[in-house]
């Protein structure tokens, strides 16, 4: 993939646009460290760095509590030293997911070039990632191309079974299993998402042989966790993998008393020899919580960016990158 780098544009004094993932829990600061790099590189050639990003879900409103300061501060901490400015959160305009041109247009004013070091949002048709992309010259940050290269190990003749695990809230990651349903050996379904597939989930974790490729799980009474015989189907399958790509929580791990199905598969699939790669907000969060970073191979920024790369080759963000100006 010859994503243009920030090598490749002239960035020396220049206002550069940097499009971050600042959508984070405060105090996990992982998303916040994948700057680093390229604005380290920015400040070195004086440019005058501008950060945008999104915090959570707004819809288009101020939310208060959804102010990006408190993820500013977090950023000063670790980027001390560097000089940059950081806009509001994007979402509280419509015109962002809205993919509004004129928000684009607006947003494009304040800066001379663009740079796309969010790629925990790039499967977003959103205004500062594919529109604003149209209208400057433009590159991919340092650490979004690490992204594409280390996921893409994933894709190149990976060590077989190749299973997914995939948890987490957002309904939209339904979209991503069936996409990945060619690629994929073994689909492991939890967190929130069995609510989803209703009466599937039942049918498939009683599946005594083991073979369907797709695999939900059960989830506990109160829907907050899956359940222990999901666990146990789950740990076995981790065990025969020869590449595990991990996405999301099994349940609402926030909670002490439902986190033991995201600590046992986590800790299972650190465990095992695979090739693996892990992402997402949440799981971020986890990997904090038992010290699992390093037990992976990649540690992605994306959630569903990383499911949607995986499944498609490619995201709405990188297409844009992908055509020089
Ligand atoms: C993420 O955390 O996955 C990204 O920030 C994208 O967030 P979204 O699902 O609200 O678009």
């Amino acid at each position: 993939m010859n994503l243009p780098k920030v090598s490749d544009v002239d960035v020396s004094g220049k206002r550069v646009l940097v499009r971050a993932d600042l959508d984070i829990d405060i105090g996990e600061n992982y998303r916040l460290e994948a700057l680093l790099p390229t604005i380290t590189y920015l400040s070195s050639k004086s440019s005058k760095i501008i950060i945008m990003g999104h915090l959570g879900r707004p819809g288009g409103k101020v939310v208060e509590e959804l102010k990006i300061k408190p993820v500013e501060e977090e950023l000063r901490k670790i980027a001390q030293g560097i000089e940059f400015e950081v806009l509001e959160n994007l979402r509280f305009n419509p015109g962002e997911e809205a993919n509004d041109v004129l928000y684009a247009k607006e947003l494009a004013s304040k800066g001379d070039v663009y740079v796309n070091e969010a790629f925990a949002t790039s499967h977003r048709n959103s205004a500062s990632i594919t529109e604003l992309a149209k209208l400057l010259p433009h590159a991919a940050g340092i650490r979004f191309v690490e992204e594409t290269e280390n996921l893409s190990k994933v894709l190149e003749n990976p060590v077989r079974p190749l299973v997914f695990v995939v948890g987490g809230s957002k309904d939209d990651k339904k979209e991503y299993v069936k996409n990945l349903e060619s690629l994929a050996d073994k689909i492991l379904i939890g967190g929130r998402l069995p609510e989803y597939y209703g009466d599937l989930a039942l049918e498939s974790v009683r599946q005594a042989d083991g073979q369907d490729k797709v695999i939900i799980a059960n989830l506990i009474q109160d829907k907050e966790d899956i359940t222990l015989n999901s666990i146990e189907k789950f740990e076995g399958e981790i065990e025969k993998a020869g590449t595990l790509v991990l996405a999301g929580p099994m349940g609402h791990y926030e909670d002490e008393g439902h986190r033991q199905g995201t600590e046992r598969i986590f800790k299972a699939v650190a465990a095992s020899g695979a090739f693996k790669v892990v992402g997402g907000g949440d799981s971020l969060s986890v990997l904090s919580m038992y010290s699992l970073k390093d037990k992976f191979d990649w540690v992605s920024v994306g959630g569903g960016a990383m499911l949607e790369f995986l499944s498609k080759k490619t995201l709405p963000g990188i297409d844009v990158l992908l055509k020089r100006l």
